[in-house]
């Protein structure tokens, strides 16, 4: 049903009454103490001020809770983006461990690339501080579970980056879901779809950057050795070295939304990628073009993603027995089916009239309460309010947590789990075969 058809009683929409509830329930009462008590904000610095870590910084602006005291990046001209994303008065450095030797430094938020999540958690870990690590948490499968294990033993707070999990567009289709009113949700299909050359990863190689400020050793750290190359330090998602390809970049979200709705926090049993390589010719490791169905127990959850065509951007749809429910990047659309019971006429065509009246008749003793008719459907959209940030609001429940010593919402479990998905869809497309998770064994086989 398109909207412009829907009448008003059919279209619900979430108010700023409700943002402000959701906003005020991420935090905690010590952590709104801080609102009050500049003593009591936590103190972090991020390592990684690229696009993400930008990003991250201006939406930590919008959390009383917290306040950055240093930066870290490689690339020098990074020390600027990080005082332009958060203020000129943050101390910046290209050696990332500095931060980690200051006592005023409560937490660290890592948004470099892949390759290297596990080594800046793991130091952060081991300085005490606790992370927020941004997605796809790992790049290997045993990277993610060394930064599960010295996580743990540490004691650390630690917050996957997959924001979605704190959104409250998500809460509400959580809510749906675990309402029952979709009845019996055997299968998810998730797409993501992008068809510009951002989209595909082709990101601005600045023509100043050189091993003079660069530091290509440190990137190159935990990757095989190769001469300084700039294409690879800015466009690093193109190469299995340092990224993840589509399944650490677009999977990882969708996976996690889809763990955060229907609570499932295990991995796949099996999972099997088709895909390809068809149009960025370009040099890179990864496809342009990936699907793949994964088996989880009791669901079946197909991921599509596409960087030649932009016909659907991200939407995640879950079927079930009682209805349908749609979660695109701003909506929630529910369609309830008709589950009424009525009569099956169609397997009666085949038969006589008189055969199929009796049948009719016999039906409606049956069933003298039944509707005559299908009531046509009741479909509910939930649309994110504008201006909505659910980076902040994810790094608001990481501060709240960093406080209080209570869970976050995407723990390093959670964030491992959906990081094995992309592993396990990047296993299947390479190896062309069925991967299978060898849960016992934490590795995948196929
Ligand atoms: N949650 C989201 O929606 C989202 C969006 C984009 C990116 N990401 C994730 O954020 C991470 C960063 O992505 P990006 O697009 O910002 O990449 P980017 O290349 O723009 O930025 C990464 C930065 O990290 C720096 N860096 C790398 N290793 C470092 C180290 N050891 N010490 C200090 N600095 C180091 C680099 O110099 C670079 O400036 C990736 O893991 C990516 O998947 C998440």
């Amino acid at each position: 049903m398109k909207r412009s058809s829907m009448t008003r009683r059919e279209f619900v929409r979430l108010g700023a009454g409700a943002i402000a509830a959701v906003e005020a329930s991420v935090l905690a009462p010590s952590a709104l103490a801080a609102l009050d008590d500049p003593q009591a904000k936590v103190r972090f610095a991020i390592v990684g001020t690229g696009i993400r870590g930008c990003d991250l910084l201006r939406a930590a602006r919008q959390v009383p809770t917290g306040v950055c005291v240093g930066a870290a990046d490689l690339y020098t001209m990074r020390h600027q983006t990080a005082k332009e994303a958060w203020g000129s008065e943050i101390p910046t450095t290209g050696d990332y461990r500095t931060l980690l030797d200051r006592k005023d430094v409560d937490a660290i938020l890592i948004a470099t690339s892949d390759h290297l999540h596990r080594r800046v958690t793991l130091d952060a870990v081991a300085a005490g501080k606790d992370v927020y690590c941004e997605k796809p948490m790992s790049h290997t499968v045993a990277d993610g579970f060394a930064m599960v294990d010295a996580v743990q033993a540490g004691k650390r707070i630690f917050q996957a980056g997959s924001q979605r999990v704190s959104s409250i567009l998500y809460a509400k289709a959580r809510e749906i879901f675990q309402s029952g009113r979709l009845g019996e949700v055997h299968s998810i299909d998730a797409q993501w779809n992008r068809n510009t050359p951002g989209g595909a990863w082709i990101y601005p190689v600045p023509a100043d950057a050189s091993p003079e400020n660069v530091d290509w050793a440190a990137f190159s750290q935990d990757a095989p050795p190769r001469p300084f190359d700039p294409v690879r330090f800015f466009r690093w998602r193109l190469f299995a070295d340092y990224g993840s390809g589509l399944g650490g970049d677009l999977f990882v979200h969708l996976l996690s939304g889809i763990q955060a709705i229907t609570g499932i926090n295990t991995v796949a049993t099996r999972a099997y990628s088709s895909g390809g390589l068809y149009h960025f010719k370009d040099g890179r490791d990864f496809p342009d073009q990936l699907e793949t169905i994964y088996d989880y127990p009791g669901m079946q959850v197909h991921l599509h993603c596409n960087q030649n065509n932009a016909d659907s951007d991200e939407r995640i749809a879950f079927f079930g027995s009682k209805g349908t429910m749609v979660v695109t990047g701003r909506t929630v659309t529910f369609t309830p089916e008709e589950v009424r019971p009525q009569f099956e006429g169609y397997g009666w065509n085949g038969m006589t009239a008189a055969q199929r009246q009796k049948a009719l008749d016999a039906w409606r003793a049956d069933h003298p309460a039944a509707p005559p008719a299908v009531v046509p459907s009741q479909v509910e959209i939930y649309t994110m309010p504008q201006g909505y940030n659910d980076t902040a609001d994810h790094i608001a429940n990481f501060f709240s947590a960093v406080h209080t010593r209570q869970h976050v919402v995407e723990d390093e479990v959670f964030g491992n789990t959906a990081a094995i998905g992309c592993h396990l869809a990047n296993h299947s497309y390479f190896h062309r075969n069925v991967a299978t998770w060898d849960a016992a064994a934490k590795t995948i086989k196929g």
